[in-house]
């Protein structure tokens, strides 16, 4: 299908951002992706802003034209909600539109306050993600579920603690140099087995923390692109979305995430190539285990082996397949409606070699991002490639 050129990427720092509104963020993330690109908010024909727990965090919903506003831009403009995946969802409906020769500019991208709220409550926000009638009652949390899963997974393909904890430290070690990344801390195996339980086999170090945060990408059309003489590098040239049911304990597998790979299968038929071909990948590592998932879903390992990726050296910055340069949902973090579009920003950049981790891939010409939401009840997938 037709290659969707990107022409400007930005984001916020991700962290602890104080009195900030997700509007601001979202204003800020925009404000740079219209420099990187050489646009301006009046060349924008469309809108798609993903955010999760804008009412809970902000007592505000209709977030859609209220981020536009932010950005400058006078146009329709629609939230997109679909959990942690809301803005990788957003930059998908940017894509089809495109494609679908509707319009020829699309600002796409999220944000999301959190750290407002204390854990308890942004615990009890998170877990609106899940069924509430019967896992929310249950007394599920998204550490919980997912610690549900590692468990499982270990019981089923084995892996151990330490494995679990080679992930996060690789995650915090891409970050280290990152300055949009929420912790730019290298930490050991130790510290990651060592630190206070969270849901066992989690400790603190395995799960993603609470963000603030916003993002954004300017999609554009190819013939607007060499109207205005943009020369863009990189283009989104595949796309896919799928979804699960909803509550764990309805799917057929925990380990397995069918969402992610039917969404994985359909992007990358949609880009004419397959896993062999990725270079470099961007996964949703909201817990440690949950990078192993992904691996697998998205046809990189084998059911059952991305487990010891971390551990052999495989997924680093120096090994054969760089998973999560910019520290992943671990340590650059993770304001959940922000991290989709968080992920082609931060790709955008490796790919083009303007990362400050670029040159850990510095042949790279095919990346893929993986942006999940809750326990991967909806998965989008896409495939970047350098055009240029
Ligand atoms: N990784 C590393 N450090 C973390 C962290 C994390 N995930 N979360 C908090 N910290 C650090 C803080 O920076 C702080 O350090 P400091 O004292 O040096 O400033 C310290 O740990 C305590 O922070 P605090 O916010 O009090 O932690 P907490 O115990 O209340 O919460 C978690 C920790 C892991 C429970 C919380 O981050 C969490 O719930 N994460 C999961 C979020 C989630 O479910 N997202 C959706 C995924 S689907």
């Amino acid at each position: 299908m037709e290659r969707v050129p990107i022409a400007g990427v930005g984001m916020t720092k991700f962290g602890k951002q104080g009195q900030r509104t997700s509007r601001e963020l979202f204003g800020e993330a925009a404000g740079k992706a219209f420099e990187d690109a050489g646009l301006s908010p009046d060349d924008v024909d469309e809108v798609f802003f993903g955010n999760f727990m804008g009412e809970l965090a902000e007592q505000q919903g209709h977030s859609g034209p209220l981020a536009a506003d932010a950005a400058g831009v006078t146009a329709p403009a629609t939230r997109i909600e679909s959990a942690c995946a809301s803005s990788g969802a957003a930059v998908r409906h940017g894509v089809n539109r495109i494609r679908n020769g509707d319009v020829d500019v699309v600002l796409v991208g999220g944000a999301e306050r959190m750290t407002n709220l204390s854990t308890a409550e942004g615990t009890a926000g998170l877990a609106a993600a899940a069924d509430a009638l019967w896992e929310i009652k249950s007394g599920i949390t998204f550490p919980g579920a997912y610690s549900l899963m590692a468990n499982r997974y270990f019981h089923e393909h084995g892996g151990s603690r330490e494995d679990l904890a080679e992930i996060a430290v690789k995650n915090h070690e891409h970050a280290v140099e990152n300055e949009l990344a929420q912790f730019q801390r290298a930490i050991t195996v130790e510290d990651v087995v060592e630190a206070p339980t969270v849901c066992s086999p989690f400790g603190l170090y395995d799960c993603s923390p609470m963000s603030d945060g916003g993002s954004a990408a300017l999609l554009v059309s190819e013939e607007f692109a060499e109207d205005h003489g943009l020369g863009p590098e990189v283009a989104i040239t595949g796309t896919g979305q799928n979804g699960d049911r909803l509550a764990l304990q309805d799917r057929v597998s925990m380990t397995r995430t069918p969402a992610a790979e039917r969404a994985a299968e359909q992007a990358y038929e949609d880009a004419g190539i397959g896993p062999d071909d990725i270079d470099v990948a961007e996964v949703h590592d909201c817990f440690t285990i949950a990078e192993a998932l992904a691996l697998e879903a998205l046809g990189l390992y084998e059911e059952g082996e991305a487990i010891h990726a971390a551990t052999n050296g495989e997924t680093s910055a120096g090994g054969e397949l760089p998973v999560n340069l910019s520290g992943g949902l671990k340590a650059k973090g993770h304001p959940v409606g922000a991290t989709g579009g968080a992920q082609i920003s931060e790709l955008t950049k490796i790919l083009r070699g303007d990362h400050v981790n670029s040159d850990a891939v510095s042949d790279a010409e095919v990346g893929i991002t993986h942006n999940a939401g809750g326990t991967v009840a909806s998965c989008v997938v896409n495939v970047l490639e350098v055009i240029a």
